[in-house]
């Protein structure tokens, strides 16, 4: 297991470099759809942890072997869980928080706000019904009550925004030194 700051920046992006060509869906791949959604985080002013948050929202989808689109085989990989267990090893709850929440936050925004659930793309609604489709009242409170439910709104956003295939972002290298930053003061 890696663990200097340098030796898990490496480790991750082996596996950006193993697995981050294969398709995330909807016409982009796992590499770009990180890219892009931390790019717009950064775009926006957002602060290096919510940046490097986007950028490993689906890191779960790096670390399993289930193969692409195991969504439309009827299988939900809780990618987030997976992914959230291996970040924690590393990054603190402000990377890894949002980025568990994500396929909750999804959830929470097709409930609370239907425009929303209006908006998702085919292969997003697709998902949604696996895993879980709408909250109860009870799973809204218990959203709204995790430390980083608007953290992990924020993210869900610029998740979504993350799947244009024409899009132009910094390479993964842009972002080593916000995660050299980051898991430096983790240590
Ligand atoms: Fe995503």
């Amino acid at each position: 297991m890696p663990e200097t700051t340098e030796e898990i920046i490496e480790h991750i992006f082996a596996r950006f470099a193993e697995k981050g060509h294969l398709a995330y869906g909807e016409f982009v791949t796992e590499q770009q759809h990180a890219l892009q959604s931390a790019t717009f985080a950064e775009r926006d002013g957002q602060p290096e942890a919510m940046v490097v948050a986007c950028l490993l929202h689906d890191y779960g989808h790096l670390c399993h072997n289930l193969g692409e689109h195991i969504a439309d085989e009827g299988v939900d990989a809780k990618h987030e869980e997976i992914g959230a267990r291996q970040l924690k090893k590393w990054f603190g709850p402000e990377i890894v928080e949002p980025g568990r929440l994500h396929v909750a936050a999804k959830r929470y925004l097709c409930t609370v706000d239907p425009a929303y659930r209006a908006g998702l793309s085919p292969a997003s609604e697709q998902s949604f019904v696996l895993q879980g489709g709408p909250m109860s009242p009870e799973e809204v409170a218990a959203f709204e009550a995790e430390p980083y439910f608007k953290d992990a709104v924020t993210l869900r956003r610029y998740d979504d925004l993350g799947k244009e295939p024409e899009m132009e972002t910094p390479p993964l290298e842009h972002f080593r030194g916000m995660m050299h930053n980051l898991l430096a003061n983790r240590n």
